[in-house]
Order: structure tokens, then sequence, then C-alpha cells
């Protein structure tokens, strides 16, 4: 099965929650590299030894990586870690996740602002690119392990949402325009 993702409902229910609409809005692979997000499917139990996952970091220079477990025991700060997941960001940087073991939920803005929800479960690659507004959530099952990956020396700093002025957001915006030519709503 290729990703799943939709356009999110506008309900304040908990986040952990699915949060499709009524009827389901599903977003297709193609519409989210429409706005930049990638996607791979990839065989989770042997990630030690992948020649896939090994040539994708080799194409994009992701030497770094690292894991990162989930749950209550092994993050300091678990809680305020997951609200700060939550706070609507950009990076200056992509995002690049392998989910491993478990699920949640990456959301991220599409071309109108709109809410969409990315489920990732075990196998799951996902690249989200530098400057786009995004979030994660853990689901129901509360728990996931990630593979972080990255070119250089890690930087996981997140600038909350307004961006505007942020060089990578406006880098962002630039190469939608130049892709689309249509001008993003402004924010
Ligand atoms: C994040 C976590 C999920 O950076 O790795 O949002
Ligand atoms: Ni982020």
């Amino acid at each position: 099965m290729a990703i799943e993702a939709w356009l999110m409902d506008e309900s304040n229910e908990d986040p952990r929650l699915p949060h499709r609409r009524n009827p389901n809005k599903s977003v297709s692979l193609d519409q989210l590299a429409e706005f930049g997000v990638l996607y791979w499917k990839l065989n989770p139990t042997i990630y030690e030894n992948d020649e896939e996952l090994a040539k994708i970091r080799e194409d994009r220079g992701y030497n770094y990586m690292d894991l990162l477990d989930l749950c209550p025991e092994k993050v300091e700060n678990y809680e305020q870690k997951l609200k700060n997941f939550y706070t609507e960001h950009i990076h200056q940087d992509e995002e690049i996740r392998y989910c491993l073991e478990g699920s949640g939920y990456f959301d991220v803005r599409d071309k109108d602002d709109r809410w969409i929800r990315i489920l990732i479960k075990a196998g799951d690659l996902i690249i989200l690119p530098a400057g786009i507004y995004h979030r994660f959530t853990l689901d129901p099952s509360n728990y996931v392990k990630l593979m972080r990956l990255f070119k250089g020396e890690p930087v996981w700093t997140a600038y909350n949402r307004p961006q505007e002025d942020n060089p990578a957001r406006k880098e962002y915006i630039k190469g939608l325009t130049e892709k689309f030519g249509v001008p993003l709503a402004t924010h």
C-alpha cells in the first residue's frame, strides 16, 4: 500500500484521532509531490542493511542518522516535546523521517493552506521540504520509532509560524510559485 493522506476536518477534538472529513477526501502521492513532500516505501525489518535506503541516503547526501523512540521512558521532557512537535513550524532544512515501528501523523499545509494529514507507519519514509509548515502527533497507539536522517551536522531548530520572512520559507514559496506560476495565498 502506498502512503495514506487526507484533507483534515476542522474539529478541535483530540489531535491523535484521524480527523478525516466525511466523506473522506484522500490526497495522492502526486498531490503531495506538488508541494514538495516525497515518499518511499521500504522494508523496515532490514533497515540496518537496506540497499534501497543506502541509495537514497547516498543520492541525497544524508550522512547523519539517528533513531528516536517516542515513548515517555526514553525521551526527556516527553510531554513538552510532543507539544512542540504539534506546534505549527518550519525548519531551515528538510525533515526526513523513516518510520521503523508504530505509527503517527505528519500534518502539512497544502498550497491553499489547508492541513493535509499523512499517516506514517512502519516502512514509510517521508521528506518534508525546508520551509513547509508542518507538525507531528502520535496516534492512539502512542508509539513510534523513527529514523532521522540529515545532511551534515543535524539542526532540529523549529521556527513557529508565522515565518514569512524566514529565508527557508521564502525559498519554499519561490519554488512553488516558479513551479506552478500561481502565488500562494498570503498569510
Ligand atoms: C519531529 C519528530 C517527529 O521532528 O521527529 O517532528
Ligand atoms: Ni518539524
